[in-house]
């Protein structure tokens, strides 16, 4: 099934357990506006080179949209949909005044240059520069567009509006970003997970995790847990998968990445097949990598008591149920990944406000939202007789209902 199908089969259960109206359950799955740019630039040689932009701005019923832009060759429409419509409910179950949004450009980020993306992502921003806003659509960066990208935009929108830092969050410090901003996601994923573990009578001291995944989410969430005194005892990226019963000496894997080693050649650890991680033996499994890694043909053998979504979407819907059958508990993305938005709603704030918070108050303030959310989905759970994926999408669907509706219809 795939993203746009899996989010809208969420969404709809959610509105049958709210009891939405039918009209308004409609209104709330349609997007409010999709729009496709055609974007030319002149590459480095010479010739020119055509792609298209997209950006698909769900709901803004609770204040300007948010979401990420990517750059990835299989950028489509159907994907970039369900993405902007995961965020109207991630930043609704944050608590967090934003709508949903989602965009992004079909290129192969890596196949150009540096001066060539920059010419890209000005062309695109002009391109759309009447559409997103400080109090409108704030996108930030995602799989293929970073810190240098957000520096792009905010500099071409403020050709044309002035100076404008808070059109888009997860830039550089220099250039009005937040402290904390990097680690946000990872952070998140530790504060869900000591949330869920607690409620369980367990910690993260004790427990043993594994985590697909050891790029910006997966090696800030390693760090954080090895910190806590958890035991990661096995890891895998793109490259390779390595275990160790007694735990990952995760400082040390961290010096090993950054000096440019590959995980299968770390000293400390024994090679593994990466079709067993998923699989492996521990107490809590953490994809921070692609969507759809959990499915029904690795679901029966998943050994975990516990998996938290950091990724998104990386449960499919008959994974989920046969997850559910044997007795895993799933926190799902749309709460156990929202440390990112969260931080970025901070990093806005610190823009509008003109006053900068130390890293000390940035992750403090990060903590206050994941907890309550956690407590606000743990309350639905129980007034909805739901597990924690209905019970987070009821809450973020509800949330935004209540919002439209007290702003009414009138024309
Ligand atoms: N970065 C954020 O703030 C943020 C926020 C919310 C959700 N997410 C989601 O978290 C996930 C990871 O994002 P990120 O920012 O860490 O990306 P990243 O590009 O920094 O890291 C991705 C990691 O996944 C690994 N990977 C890729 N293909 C793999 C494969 N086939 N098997 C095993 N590992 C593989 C890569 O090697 C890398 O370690 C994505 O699903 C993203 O949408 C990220």
């Amino acid at each position: 099934m795939n993203a746009l199908a899996a989010t809208s089969r969420n969404f709809r259960q959610a509105a049958r357990l709210l009891g939405l109206d039918s009209k308004l359950e409609k209104s709330l799955l349609i997007p409010f506006r999709e729009i496709k740019v055609e974007c030319t630039i002149p590459k480095d040689d010479g010739t020119l080179a055509s792609f298209i932009g997209f950006r698909v701005q769900h709901d803004n019923a609770r204040g300007p949209m948010k979401g990420g832009i990517r750059y990835h060759p299989e950028v489509d429409p159907d994907e970039v949909n369900a993405l902007a419509q995961l965020m109207t409910w991630k930043t609704a179950v944050a608590a967090v005044p934003y709508g949903g949004a989602k965009g992004g450009i079909g290129c192969s980020p890596g196949e150009l240059s540096s001066s060539e993306l920059e010419r890209l992502t000005r062309v695109f921003t002009q391109k759309i520069h009447d559409l997103i806003g400080t109090h409108t659509d704030v996108p930030a960066p995602d799989m293929g567009t970073n810190s240098q990208t957000m520096a792009w935009i905010l500099d071409e929108y403020s050709k044309f509006h002035g100076h404008s830092p808070a059109v888009v969050t997860g830039k550089p410090i220099d250039l009005g970003g937040s402290l904390g901003r990097d680690a946000a996601t990872g952070r998140g994923v530790m504060y869900a997970t000591e949330a869920l573990l607690a409620e369980h009578g367990k910690s993260i001291s004790g427990s043993t995790f594994v985590i697909q995944g050891f790029g910006n989410v997966g090696s800030w969430a390693a760090q954080l847990i090895h910190e806590k005194g958890g035991k990661v005892i096995a890891l895998g990226d793109v490259t390779g998968s390595i275990r160790n019963k007694n735990g990952l000496d995760i400082p040390a894997l961290m010096k090993h990445r950054n000096e440019g080693g590959a995980l299968k050649d770390f000293h400390d650890a024994e090679v593994m097949d990466s079709s067993e991680l998923l699989v492996h033996e521990c107490d809590v499994l953490i994809p921070c990598a692609l969507g759809g890694v959990l499915n029904r043909e690795n679901a029966p053998d998943v050994k975990a008591k516990f998996i938290i979504e950091a990724a998104n979407h990386p449960t499919d819907p008959e994974a989920d149920e046969i997850l559910a059958k044997k007795g895993v508990t799933v926190l799902p993305d749309i709460y156990a990944n929202s440390g990112g938005v969260i931080v970025s709603y901070f990093e806005w704030v610190q823009n509008i406000q003109g006053f900068m918070w130390d890293e000390e108050k940035v992750n403090m303030e990060l903590h206050k939202y994941m907890n309550s959310a956690f407590h606000h989905i743990k309350a639905m759970c129980k007034s909805q007789d739901c597990n924690l994926r209905m019970g987070a999408f009821t809450l973020g669907v509800n949330r935004v209902a209540r919002a439209t509706l007290l702003r009414g219809w009138e024309a």
